[in-house]
């Protein structure tokens, strides 16, 4: 990571790590979070953060996952915050996700976290059963956060079908097209992946 660069902040434990190591190096670059957590972890270090809205593009995000499958596709949105991470992934020209070897999965589980619209959230509901209501608070966008129990077998085709469904703003499952590049942690060893699979 250079001076200069516009970095994208995810959100979680091992984004805990990162934004230690950042303030300890006392990289210069332009950084937003994906999270009000994110933000105030990186300012009470020293990190200054700004709004995410006239920057259009990063030249990279860095976040933690959940489930890493070995055809690159990530669960995220364990902690709820899985629509700004989403938006500040995709805006990135890298974005590595950074995990521990237990986030290896060989095929993702349920549940497939999801922000929901409170308009409508019955019907909502309905269309996505089995879908339960997590109960912590709503996003900083408003949205409720919720969590999908249904068949994953198919992660491009669940993944059509949340993003096709009215009254969900974003779910937490990550496509191997984000381009993401994934760095695993084994011990002291740093295993890199693609979403190819392992290198
Ligand atoms: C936050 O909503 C999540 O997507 C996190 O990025 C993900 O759950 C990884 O978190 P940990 O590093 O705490 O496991």
């Amino acid at each position: 990571m250079k001076d200069g660069m516009r970095v994208g902040l995810g959100t979680g434990s091992t984004v805990a790590y990162l934004l230690a190591e950042l303030a300890a190096r006392d990289v210069k670059a332009t950084y937003v979070a994906s999270s009000p957590r994110t933000e105030e972890a990186a300012r009470a270090l020293g990190i200054s953060v700004e709004p995410f809205f006239t920057l259009d593009e990063l030249d990279i995000a860095i976040d933690g996952a959940d489930q890493i499958a070995s055809d690159g596709w990530l669960i995220k949105g364990g902690g709820g915050a899985h629509t700004r991470e989403k938006i500040v992934a995709s805006c990135a020209e890298r974005f590595v996700v950074i995990a521990d070897a237990r986030k290896i999965v060989s095929s993702l589980c349920a549940p497939v976290p999801l922000e929901l619209l409170a308009f409508g959230l019955a019907a909502t509901l309905r269309h996505l059963e089995p879908t339960v209501l997590r109960d912590t608070p709503r996003s900083p966008d408003g949205g409720l956060i919720a969590d999908y129990y249904g068949d994953l077998a198919d992660p491009a085709a669940l993944c059509a079908r949340l993003s096709s469904t009215p009254g969900v703003l974003e779910h937490g499952l990550f496509a191997p097209a984000l381009g993401s590049e994934i760095l695993v942690g084994r011990g002291d060893i740093v295993q890199r992946f693609s979403f190819g699979g392992i290198e």
